[in-house]
């Protein structure tokens, strides 16, 4: 069963429930609307960016995204023409992931399943990846492990770790939520959120073991270096008035277009602990 020291399965699935945000869609086809929107845009194109960079990915089309949730990146590999299966232990948000990718006219396949344990055979998927996840295991080893296994050769690994930060972009505009929350009337649900379990492990917990387990040219880099702004206890997912999001989306990504112009590189890619998450990758 799963390692997760606080939150299991239940804990998530409650949370899942719980949460107003779960039923906001963070894929769209067209412009992004919001803050989330545009995080999960900036996802895609920098992920596909480093698959058509990588010469010794195999090209396959077989995606697994372990600990789904909505798999809001799963759409955009879907809308692209990837065959995609989406694995969660929450049987709640897959159902809610059903209904999105239903509605959009978009194809997957769902299974309840749990990263340590996975009912799948070797070799299976050209492409992996998790966001959110893995910051949520004590024992990191024995996912690791598992995706290996039903990776392919030639296939590509990317793990996107969300880990406890106090000093990241983030630091410098806790001041705005804790004004903007002020807007919210009901504070209620804060009393029943449940506290889950996340590391503060940065790449170098991942990298040994991931060459150990096999993975070649393995890389990593932090991203997403814009704040989260929100009114909402939520935070950082619930949003706040559509002017108010598009605003900030307009600003977000002004930044986004000055930091590709300073450096050259995608412009979600920035110094490992600044941003608010890192991504580690590289090819079985
Ligand atoms: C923080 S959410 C991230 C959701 C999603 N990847 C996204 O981008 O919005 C973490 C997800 O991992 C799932 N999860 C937690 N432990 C798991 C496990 N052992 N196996 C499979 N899924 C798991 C939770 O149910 C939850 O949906």
């Amino acid at each position: 069963m799963s390692s997760i020291i606080k939150g299991d399965a239940d804990a998530f699935d409650a949370n899942w429930k719980a949460r107003e945000e779960s039923n906001y869609t963070h894929w769209v086809r067209g412009e992004v609307e919001n803050q989330i929107q545009l995080a999960f845009r900036n996802h895609w194109t920098l992920f596909s960016e480093l698959m058509d960079k990588e010469p010794l990915y195999n090209g396959g089309k077989r995606v697994m995204e372990i600990g789904c949730g909505r798999g809001s990146l799963s759409c955009y590999f879907s809308d692209a023409g990837y065959d995609c299966t989406l694995v969660d232990l929450s049987e709640k948000v897959l159902e809610t992931a059903e209904k999105i990718f239903s509605k959009n006219q978009l194809d997957a396949k769902f299974l309840v399943g749990d990263a340590n344990d996975l009912d799948i055979t070797d070799n299976s998927f050209d492409v992996i990846y998790s966001i959110g996840l893995l910051e949520h295991f004590e024992d990191v080893e024995t996912t690791l492990k598992e995706q290996m296994r039903v990776l392919a050769d030639g296939g590509i690994w990317f793990g996107y770790i969300v880990p406890k930060y106090s000093n990241n972009v983030q630091k410098d505009y806790a001041w705005i939520n804790e004004v903007l929350k002020g807007y919210q009337e009901n504070h209620a649900t804060e009393l029943n959120k449940e506290e889950i379990f996340r590391s503060d492990h940065g790449s170098e917990r991942y990298i040994p073991i991931l060459e150990r387990l096999g993975l070649k040219n393995v890389q990593a880099s932090g991203v997403y270096p814009l704040p989260m702004i929100s009114h909402s206890i939520d935070f950082p997912f619930s949003l706040m008035p559509k002017k108010s999001e598009l605003e900030l989306v307009r600003h977000f990504k002004k930044i986004l277009n000055e930091n590709q112009k300073n450096t050259g590189t995608h412009p979600w890619l920035c110094k490992e602990g600044y941003g608010n998450a890192f991504l580690v990758w590289g090819v079985k």
